[in-house]
């Protein structure tokens, strides 16, 4: 492993910096169109190279694919799409001989309508045994049981022959496992500890939040009429004092693990829950080592608002022992450098209804990694991120995949617009994404031959080796990673400038370029300084003589 001194083997989840990698989008090795495991080992070297930590693979379970994955019909297996079990041994064994840890996605509220426990639900009718390890409830005079509305649109009980309805939280191809029953239970013990034993060093829990349901099974508020997804406290499906009791035993599994020769085996809890306080409940010390702070994704390009997202956050997190992490895209979001393109209040808006400045959202991606990468605690990168890509906006509508544009009526394209596969080299599509010239599941844009990955490689100013520059200093300097900042409030308050130790951050977010701190030597910075001074939209790292 090439553990650095600032790194502590037993603590490298603390501060680690792990890249996302959605497999059917990533590099597809066989040609056929969907990225593959070997895909992702062939660019092992580049991810080592781009000196991240750890590598998170999003699901390659067997799946229909309905929910791109999310939807898994066996938790020990890989969806023969992407490969092979011996591929995801390869897979493990090649990262960690490169210094790269390895968790994957465990997706334990639902899995999907081809899971053969729950076609043996199907079939065993009412009443059975097999019934009971999920949802299935008689409705009330014909209607559903409750009025629980489902992720992606629509109610979340869809009702099947015999008149019975069974929960899905997400798209009908996902019944949501009843965590009541200790079946469930086991079977989710046994499926940890057959990836742990695989060699895998963690993983990331899909809603976290969800898995325990109020088994009274309450109606939801209206909110103009309609029932509401908020997760206030009480919701009957989120956030349940339950979840907790399934977080407390697997972190004791994990901890089984903790003497091995490879280290700690470890946990990230996806759950989108504020405030922070809440969230930090999941990453108490005996429950998931750290969650995903979406804080700041949801966060406006604002000084003020980051400012409070940060202090909020990490005072929050280090109260109960856990470090901070920072997200900012995810395969979920919208890109960052379209969101940070648009005004305020339409960052987080549907793909294609307002005007966005990419060039703008660009220089801001640039400053706001800068941001990121110098804070304390763990980071997140998007796989795609390091080449500054932006949401697809424009794909034709039969191309659409994901379930939220179906069951939304055709009123919400969905998340396609950020799975577009990635652009590795070449002038046109499919840009090596796979051998030859096959196209790829979703088609990429005409005019991505400048943000390919080698053609960045050779450009000093690039995003990429920004990325580079930044996480080889973040290795290398003792003041980052775990740890903490303290705010240099001489700075004017569209600056956010923060010290730790000998490291200084200066992010300028007002109209007007600013001095920097006297003494001071640059190690790094998003744009370039003017007149020796910091630009609207730019970060600098520096570094304070002793
Ligand atoms: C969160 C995942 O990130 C998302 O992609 C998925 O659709 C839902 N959970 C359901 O599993």
């Amino acid at each position: 492993m090439t553990e650095t001194v600032t790194r502590p083997a037993d603590d490298w989840w603390r501060s680690a910096v792990v890249y996302q990698v959605y497999p059917r989008s990533f590099a597809d090795a066989d040609g056929d169109g969907t990225g593959d495991l070997n895909g992702i080992r062939a660019r092992l070297p580049y991810l080592a190279e781009l000196g991240v930590d750890a590598i998170w693979i999003s699901p390659w379970y067997p799946s229909p694919l309905l929910d791109g994955g999310y939807d898994v019909s066996d938790y020990r297996d890989i969806n023969p799409e992407f490969g092979t079990l011996a591929d995801a041994d390869a897979l493990i064994t090649e990262a960690h001989a490169l210094g790269l840890r390895i968790l994957i996605d465990l997706v334990p509220n639902h899995c999907s309508w081809e899971h053969p426990w729950f076609k043996a639900a199907l079939e065993a009718g009412k009443g059975s045994p097999e019934r009971d390890l999920f949802w299935f409830r008689d409705g009330v005079d014909g209607q559903p049981p409750t009025n629980w509305p489902a992720a992606f649109g629509g109610g979340a009980w869809q009702q099947i022959d015999d008149g019975q309805w069974y929960l899905h939280m997400f798209d009908i191809s996902q019944p949501d496992w009843n965590w009541d029953h200790p079946k469930v239970i086991e079977e989710f013990d046994s499926i940890l500890r057959f990836w742990f034993d695989r060699g895998i060093d963690g993983f990331r829990i899909d809603v976290a939040d969800s898995m325990a349901k109020d088994a009274t099974l309450p109606d939801v508020p209206l909110r103009d009429g309609q029932p509401t997804r908020e997760k206030y406290v009480g919701n009957p499906f989120y956030d349940q004092p339950g979840v907790h009791t399934i977080h407390q035993r697997w972190r004791a599994i994990a901890d089984e693990y903790a003497d091995s020769p490879q280290g700690p085996r470890v946990f990230v809890a996806e759950a989108w829950l504020s405030p922070p306080e809440r969230l930090a409940q999941y990453v108490r010390p005996n429950e998931l080592h750290s969650a995903f702070n979406f804080d700041a994704l949801r966060a406006s390009w604002d000084a003020k608002d980051l400012r409070a997202v940060i202090d909020r956050s990490t005072g929050s997190l280090w109260a109960v022992g856990a470090p901070a992490t920072w997200v900012l895209s995810n395969h979920d979001t919208i890109r960052h450098r379209t969101r940070y393109g648009r005004a305020l209040e339409d960052a987080l808006a549907g793909a294609g209804v307002v005007p966005t400045d990419l060039a703008l959202g660009l220089r801001r991606a640039r400053a706001a990694a800068l941001l990121e990468l110098a804070l304390p605690g763990g980071a997140y990168i998007y796989q795609g991120d390091e080449l500054g890509l932006p949401e697809v906006e424009d794909l034709p509508e039969e191309v659409l995949d994901d379930p939220t544009w179906e069951r939304s009526g055709h009123t919400s394209r969905g998340r396609d617009g950020c799975r577009v596969p990635i652009p590795w080299e070449g002038a046109e599509p499919p840009y090596g994404f796979g051998p030859g010239e096959g196209q790829p599941w979703l088609p990429q844009p005409a005019d991505w031959a400048p943000l390919t990955a080698a053609a960045q490689s050779g450009d000093s100013d690039s995003h990429l080796n920004l990325y580079k520059a930044a996480l080889k200093i973040r290795r290398e300097h003792p003041d980052l990673g775990e740890g903490r900042l303290s705010w240099d409030d001489e700075s004017p308050a569209e600056v956010l400038a923060f010290t730790r130790g000998n490291f200084r951050c200066l992010t300028n977010l007002g109209s007007s370029p600013v001095a920097l701190p006297v003494g001071t030597e640059v190690l790094l910075t998003s744009s370039p300084l003017v007149d020796d001074q910091l630009p609207t939209d730019t970060t600098v790292w520096l570094n304070t003589a002793e």
